[in-house]
């Protein structure tokens, strides 16, 4: 059991100090919904591109890349919180960072199959994810315990390579259409009208999900659910949500300035650091 950082102190107008992860950028559509909930805050990412993408990895090596990047954010910045924006690092290691920090808020991001067996009127529900997060013990027991209560019809697609093609920015060309259109046209066929984005890159492609499935589709994510739970967790410990907001995003190899941009809408300052 490690020693962390402080729980805030409720007196304190210190800022909430929230580190953010993921294997590339895709875990910056979380850090956009919280930065539209959360004040008074510095945000700490770090995108493991030279360790990306984490779905075709072993159990081990995500968690071992998650607890390097954890140590590396309590460390430098002493972090009162910590988001896995990603379903596949939270499935491998949510458990042990938990068990490793047990003074650190954490939070994590799993595929939102349940509010997509709540809201699905076909009954036919997609879940779109990287082959990891499909093949973990989280997502096959949560899948299972909601079949047993309602019956709807699971579409699973591991999508491999699609993570590669959103963090070269190669979101709208021919390549991404058509890898999309092979694994997309069976829910077609199928009357899915609900599709789980089990992977936080793919909301960055959500017109291409629609294009190819020809219709709007309720495309289901999680990131304004995890920034709630940031705000409610962090309240319970004193925090006042009110002030500036500033962040450093990390990166383990190069990025794509401008993906960095097309997300957050702003400019943020960019380091590469060796973990
Ligand atoms: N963005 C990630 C997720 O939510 C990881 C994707 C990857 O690196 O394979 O699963």
């Amino acid at each position: 059991m490690k020693k962390t950082s402080s729980i805030l102190n409720p007196q304190s107008s210190i800022p909430l100090k929230i580190g953010v992860f993921d294997s590339g950028l895709g875990g910056l559509t979380v850090v956009k919904a919280i930065v539209s909930l959360i004040r008074g805050a510095e945000i700490f990412y770090v995108a493991d591109t030279k360790n990306a993408p984490y779905g075709e990895k072993t159990p081990e090596e995500i968690l071992l890349f998650s607890l390097k990047i954890t140590q590396f954010l309590i460390d430098i910045h002493h972090i009162d919180a910590l988001v896995v924006a990603c379903n596949t690092a939270t499935s491998a290691a949510i458990k042990e960072i938990r068990k490793e920090y047990p003074d650190l808020i954490v939070i994590g991001t799993e595929p939102g199959i349940k509010p997509a067996f709540e809201q699905t009127e076909t009954g036919k529900v997609g879940v779109l994810a990287t082959p990891a997060t499909l093949k973990g013990e989280k997502y096959q027991q949560l899948a299972n315990t909601l079949s047993s209560q309602r019956k709807v019809t699971l579409y699973e697609q591991a999508c491999p390579g699609l993570v590669e093609q959103i963090e070269n920015g190669e979101i709208h060309t021919e390549k991404t259409k058509a890898m999309l259109e092979k694994w997309l046209a069976p829910m077609r066929a199928s009357d899915v009208d609900t599709i789980v984005l089990g992977c936080t890159h793919y909301p960055l492609v959500s017109e291409v999900i629609e294009h190819v499935m020809q219709r709007r589709m309720n495309l289901i994510h999680t990131g304004d659910a995890i920034a709630k739970r940031l705000l409610s967790l962090s309240r319970e410990n004193g925090h006042e949500n009110r002030g500036k907001l500033s962040g450093i995003l990390y990166t383990t190899d190069k990025i794509s300035k401008s993906i960095v941009y097309n997300i957050l809408g702003r400019e943020i300052e960019i380091q590469e650091i060796k973990i």
